[in-house]
């Protein structure tokens, strides 16, 4: 069988993300949204001039329902059965029914540009056996 390689996909510009704040896009394809995510500090995994830069599925692994970003807590949350998920910490899951963690969408920064790419993901994407198609 082929192994099909993930696309590299430009979200943003690292100049244009506000701290603490989600965007959205969709990665490796249409199907599958994505949060796109500025700590503000560096994190695991961050990248961009300030290594704070993280993006994760949108997907909860426990039943897939959308989890969304609380700027508060610095937390994505599921409203469905309230898992509760890290960026800072790669997208651990810190409480709830889910028992795997969020899926972090692997960020490249291309430092001529500015820009953040997407170019792979860390973990299953919910509702997949594999998460390139
Ligand atoms: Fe998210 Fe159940 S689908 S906790």
């Amino acid at each position: 069988s082929t192994t099909l390689a993930y696309p590299d996909r430009r979200v943003a510009a690292a100049a244009d993300l506000p701290v603490n704040n989600v965007s959205m896009f969709n990665y490796p394809d249409e199907d599958s949204p994505c949060y796109l995510l500025r700590m503000g500090e560096p994190v695991p995994g961050g990248v961009g001039p300030d290594g704070d830069i993280v993006a994760y599925s949108a997907f909860c692994t426990h039943m897939g329902c959308p989890v969304q970003y609380d700027g508060d807590t610095r937390t994505f949350k599921c409203g469905c059965h309230f898992s509760i998920f890290d960026p800072e910490t790669g997208g651990q899951m810190v409480s709830g029914q889910a028992t795997e963690n969020l899926p972090r969408i692997v960020l490249h920064y291309d430092t001529k540009t500015g820009g953040v790419h997407a170019v792979g993901v860390d973990g299953l994407i919910y509702g997949r056996q594999s998460n390139i198609l």
